[in-house]
């Protein structure tokens, strides 16, 4: 049994992440309730999983015809959360990239971001809406309007990068399975922005696939386009759902046993660069040589790698500026100018 009363939202629930999502929550001794909120088709998904015999509580809320009426199903959703997740918005089709998806995600996210501000103020929120690099940005400011934004609870989740290196990693060395490594990814969650560091696995990565620059340049580009793969794979029905329902979970577990106390492990995620944050003064210490070496602004946020307790983010881990490698620095580089202009897209929106 839960010692402690845990609520836990799914905004865009019945939605090609939000549904399996939604599967692997209600298999979570940890939950207690679990809130199912959509535009259309969540009663028939809240129906399904509340069959399932464990002990998580399903509770349904879709947005109503009537326009009176709108607001409360959303309130309800996201009333008393501990945690709010959030794959709500349009994934993307064949050629389109995901800065394609800001107008209407971010305008989905900023409405969503109003109604967390105004009923959860005190909840941990995990943004999975793309461009994640400007959504997160885009939640962090309407926050700031409510003054309610807490850096250490406001994560992007970027954990879907993670996965995909471990995986296309241990392809490529015979005889070892994903759960061999664990390989850092920092930057953003984009082509370019995404900056896997395979020579700080913490598995063993043969020193042959790293030297050899072919291998290793396949295998980089692989993990930043991996979301092209499933989209082209897809032929327009969207874009990665139970990989990133897997991702999702993955991270989840890790804040949640933080939450709870019960365990410690480090993942990155995307979150907003507070010096309150441990760790934060110097991740920018370490980094703010490296960018003033190529004229770069330090980026107002960062996916890089953390640990979690109960109030959120319990510290950054920076070891991983001074230990890049010289191709890893200029990923980096290139990563730094992308994220400064999605995030400078998030806020501008806000402002506007
Ligand atoms: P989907 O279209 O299958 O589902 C999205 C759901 O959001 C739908 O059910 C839709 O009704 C709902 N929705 C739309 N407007 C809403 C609103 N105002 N409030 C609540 N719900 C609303 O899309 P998907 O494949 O589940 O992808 C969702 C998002 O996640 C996309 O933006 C996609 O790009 C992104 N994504 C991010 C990652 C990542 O690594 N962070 C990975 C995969 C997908
Ligand atoms: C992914 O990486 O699979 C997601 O961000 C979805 C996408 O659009 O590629």
């Amino acid at each position: 049994m839960p010692n402690k009363h845990i609520k836990v939202t799914v905004l865009g629930a019945a939605g090609g992440i939000g549904q399996p999502l939604s599967l692997l929550l209600k298999l979570n001794p940890h939950i207690t309730e679990l809130a199912l909120y959509d535009v259309v088709n969540v009663p028939g998904v809240a129906a399904d999983l509340h069959h399932i015999d464990t002990d998580v509580k399903i509770s349904c809320f879709m947005r109503p015809e009537n326009k009176e009426e709108e607001n409360k199903p959303l309130q309800e959703a996201v009333k008393n959360s501990n945690f709010v997740i959030i794959p709500a918005g349009i994934p993307r089709k064949p050629g389109m990239t995901r800065g394609d998806l800001f107008n209407i995600n971010a305008s989905i996210c900023a409405e969503l971001a109003t109604f967390i501000a105004l009923n959860a103020p005190e909840a941990t929120v995990l943004v999975i809406s793309n461009p994640v690099n400007s959504t997160v940005a885009v939640f962090k400011e309407i926050f700031v309007k409510h003054g309610v934004f807490d850096a250490k609870k406001l994560f992007g989740v970027t954990a879907l990068d993670h996965v995909r290196s471990n995986t296309f990693l241990s392809e490529l060395i015979e005889g070892t399975l994903p759960n061999h490594y664990d390989i850092p990814v920092v930057g953003g969650h984009s082509g370019h922005s995404i900056v896997p560091l395979f020579s700080q696995s913490k598995g063993d990565v043969s020193l042959k696939i790293l030297n050899d620059e072919n291998i290793l340049d396949a295998l980089i580009h692989r993990v930043q386009y991996g979301g092209d793969e499933v989209v082209e794979a897809k032929q327009g029905k969207g874009s990665s759902t139970l990989s990133m329902a897997y991702a999702a979970n993955k991270f989840f577990n890790i804040v949640l046993n933080g939450y709870l106390n019960l365990k410690i492990t480090e993942l990155a995620s995307y979150i907003y660069l507070d010096n309150a944050i441990p760790g934060v003064t110097e991740l920018k210490r370490d980094l703010k040589p490296l960018l003033d070496s190529q004229h770069l602004e330090m980026p107002e946020f960062l996916a890089t790698p953390m640990t979690y307790g109960p109030d959120g983010v319990a510290a950054v881990n920076y070891s991983w500026v001074k230990a890049m490698n010289g191709k890893e620095r200029e990923m980096f580089y290139i990563a730094t100018d992308f994220i400064n202009q999605n995030v400078e897209k998030g806020v501008s929106f806000v402002k506007a």
